[in-house]
């Protein structure tokens, strides 16, 4: 499911002190699917030994242009053509001169002139390289070329001073990458697609410092964001507060209580293709709530609590329905399959994703959760344990299945 599936993708490493971090990224690209190719500059092997690659990736590294070991293949023209995507991790500022100018001179830059799949280059050196003119115009030439450059990170050098040139994480490299396929890429199923997600549990206010609320995480509703992305949907995650990281390339928005939730949740509606109502929205609100901290009084012993119904937001949206596809979450402690059943038909969902919050690995706060997915006339289907990503993707999946 992932857009890195199966791609073919050569990772070009030169010689920098960053030369390492490559292993990080090619372990998840490899992790999402992608079968990974290394070609390195002599000088990187300076840094990283070959053998260190090429157990990683369980294929041969290209180091030597002049090797005797392959005589059906020249071997910089058959990495090239075998590309899909081609990342060079970390460039240095001299291979991107050489880049910048169309230059050869080992198996590294040859597969880079060589191949017709899109570039990706990921610049890293000392602060004043990179400020340099001619490293500035090297980097414009390649942008001017058609290749994708990310900008380096600002911070602590090698060298013991701050500046800008250091990698990105490679976490944030991923992300870019990922970011620059999905822009490009117009056959993935939620292409064109625009997915409203919301996350987390709602907070009532009972003063200034204190709430309601519930032990959701908002992990399940990142998770959908982000997959739906990955599968080509144009996403905005409307979310509570929480420590999550927020998805990459995913329009945020937090709100806090269920007024707020309802209210961007209808905002967004009438543009929405497919609706995931993963957040834990709390049913109930303070009647009263005050402007200041609410204070124990002398002798007091009990303090009692005046609640009143919040908005059913899935109700208000069901007559509102034209061509939107609604998920609904429910989570239960007893009866599951018997109370889904009924919200599934009394809030006219398309989908409902029931869990036993009851079991242990299952719904508020875990990694991993197992579900129940009810719709309208078929047989309920039970998921095993699953990582809340794969959860996800078993719902988007069966959602694209009906439709949307
Ligand atoms: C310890 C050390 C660290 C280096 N780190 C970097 C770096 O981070 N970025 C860079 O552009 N050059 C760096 N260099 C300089 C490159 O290794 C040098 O320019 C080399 O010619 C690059 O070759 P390549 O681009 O073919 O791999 C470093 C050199 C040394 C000795």
């Amino acid at each position: 499911m992932s857009i890195w599936q199966d791609r073919h993708v050569t990772v070009v490493v030169s010689g920098g002190i960053a030369s390492y971090k490559a292993i990080y990224l090619i372990r998840q690209l490899m992790k999402q699917g992608a079968t990974v190719r290394v070609a390195m500059t002599p000088h990187a092997a300076e840094f990283v030994t070959p053998l260190t690659f090429q157990t990683l990736t369980q294929q041969p590294v290209v180091c030597d242009e002049f090797t005797l070991q392959d005589p059906q293949h020249v071997v910089h023209v058959e990495l090239a053509d075998w590309t899909d995507s081609l990342i060079v991790v970390p460039a240095t500022a001299n291979i991107i001169a050489k880049m910048a100018v169309g230059l050869a001179d080992d198996a590294a830059t040859t597969t880079i002139l060589a191949t017709t799949a899109p570039k990706y280059v990921v610049p890293a050196m000392n602060s004043h390289m990179y400020a340099n003119p001619a490293t500035q115009r090297n980097l414009a030439q390649l942008t001017a070329d058609g290749m994708h450059v990310l900008t380096p990170a600002t911070g602590m050098l090698a060298e013991g001073y701050a500046g800008q040139g250091r990698l990105p994480e490679p976490d944030v490299i991923y992300d870019w990458l990922t970011q620059q396929h999905l822009l490009q890429a117009t056959d993935l199923p939620l292409h064109g697609k625009r997915v409203l997600v919301t996350a987390g549990g709602t907070r009532e206010m009972l003063d200034p410092v204190r709430y309601i609320s519930n032990r959701s995480s908002g992990k399940m509703g990142y998770a959908v964001a982000r997959v739906a992305r990955e599968l080509g949907a144009k996403v905005t995650l409307i979310s509570t507060p929480t420590a999550l990281t927020k998805p990459a390339g995913v329009t945020y928005t937090e709100v806090t209580s269920a007024a707020d939730l309802a209210k961007a949740v209808k905002a967004d509606f009438e543009e929405t293709d497919l609706l995931v109502m993963a957040a834990a929205v709390s049913d109930f609100k303070p009647t009263h709530a005050v402007d200041q901290k609410i204070k124990k009084q002398p002798g007091q012993t009990g303090l009692t609590l005046e609640l009143a119904e919040t908005e059913d937001i899935l109700k208000t949206l069901a007559p509102l329905k034209t061509h939107q596809f609604v998920v609904g979450f429910a989570a239960e402690t007893q009866h599951l399959i018997e109370n889904a059943e009924k919200k599934l038909a009394a809030k006219k969902l398309d989908m409902l994703v029931a869990n036993d919050v009851s079991k242990p690995g299952v719904g508020f706060n875990g990694d991993t959760n197992q579900v129940t997915l009810l719709t309208p006339n078929s047989t309920p289907m039970t998921t095993n344990l699953l990582s809340k990503t794969e959860i996800a993707q078993t719902i988007l999946k069966a959602a694209i299945e009906r439709g949307v």
